[in-house]
């Protein structure tokens, strides 16, 4: 790895959010920048909602080429956009900025884009599962509305269950209305709900199951969190968002069954790889390395 080097034409980003602490992005970004021998440097950026813009218009007179952006601004991002891709409105919400050199704001949201591209990068056949059955996502946060989003683009029908039914509902017929609304010529998407105490029951029709909460997050409100998996088909796919610990109790499960499994942390790395090439130039690879020295940092935490 080339030794870090920084110059005064230096290209520059960073992570805007509010705690910024406990992101790993600047590590992720840093690695690259440092592995591709980039002039560069990203850095966190701690910004209180009411700095949000402020911040941005900072950044833009500072010479940031742009911003990935977290909780909670991630739909102050999509409203200061100047334009954005079709997969962020739907989702409402933007983890990307490109600042343009003619002063304008480009806004996307990788999420989604990471989580298929890493089912990809984990070997399963993101089209093939799509025909195969529903997706089912636990969760109707602002996670499930990014995958959900990738998800239909791929051809999934998906269905949401959520502790909390009405934002299960909610959800389903905001992205529907979305979706209509930005592909008024193309196919209608098929979205639905289930009832969270009955989606374990129906997993048999299930080829993909996401687990989009916090339910089995280290430090989080339920960390022994592992779901009745006994009735799924043995082609499901089960995947979780949580990356602490890198196996979850209900990924564990899933692999105890042979059910096929992919893991949380290759979503953060590869929803970084757009951003990267945009500001920097270049393009980047999840690979054994970059997962081993985020596997790394994570564990001096
Ligand atoms: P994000 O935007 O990151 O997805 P969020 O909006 O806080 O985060 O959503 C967290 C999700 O985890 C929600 O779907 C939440 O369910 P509710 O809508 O009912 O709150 C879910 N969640 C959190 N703790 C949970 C628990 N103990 N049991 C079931 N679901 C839980």
């Amino acid at each position: 790895m080339s030794e870090f080097r920084i110059t005064g034409k230096a290209k520059l980003a960073g992570v805007i959010g509010y705690p910024v602490t406990h992101s790993l992005s600047p590590v992720l970004h840093n690695y690259w920048l440092a592995r591709h021998g980039i002039d560069g440097a990203y850095v966190p950026l701690s910004v209180a909602p009411d700095a949000f813009v402020i911040a941005v218009k900072g950044l833009q007179a500072a010479g940031f080429r742009g911003a990935n952006v977290t909780i909670p601004h991630k739909e102050a991002a999509f409203a200061i956009a100047d334009e954005v891709d079709p997969m962020a409105r739907i989702a409402g919400s933007v983890n990307t900025l490109v600042f343009r050199e003619d002063g304008s704001i480009h806004g996307s949201s990788t999420d989604g884009f990471g989580y298929v591209a890493n089912l990809e990068a984990d070997g399963i056949d993101v089209s093939a599962l799509a025909s195969r059955g529903p997706a089912l996502l636990l969760g109707a946060g602002g996670a499930a509305r990014s995958i959900a989003t990738s998800l239909l683009e791929k051809g999934f029908q998906v269905i949401f269950s959520n502790r909390t039914a009405e934002r299960a509902d909610g959800l389903a017929k905001e992205l529907d209305a979305a979706w209509r609304r930005n592909f008024p010529e193309g196919d209608a998407p098929w979205l639905s709900t289930i009832a969270w105490d009955e989606w374990e029951e129906q997993l048999g029709d299930m080829a993909l199951l996401v687990n989009t909460t916090s339910l089995g997050m280290q430090g989080g409100p339920a960390p022994d969190w592992a779901p009745n998996l006994s009735k799924a088909s043995r082609h499901l796919v089960a995947s979780d968002i949580v990356y602490v610990p890198q196996e979850t109790p209900f990924l564990k499960a899933a692999r105890e069954l042979g059910l096929t499994t992919s893991g949380g942390l290759g979503m953060l790395l590869h929803q970084a790889r757009p951003g990267f090439k945009a500001w920097f130039g270049a393009d980047t690879e999840v690979d054994e390395a970059t997962v081993a020295y985020i596997r790394a940092a994570l564990s001096r935490r």
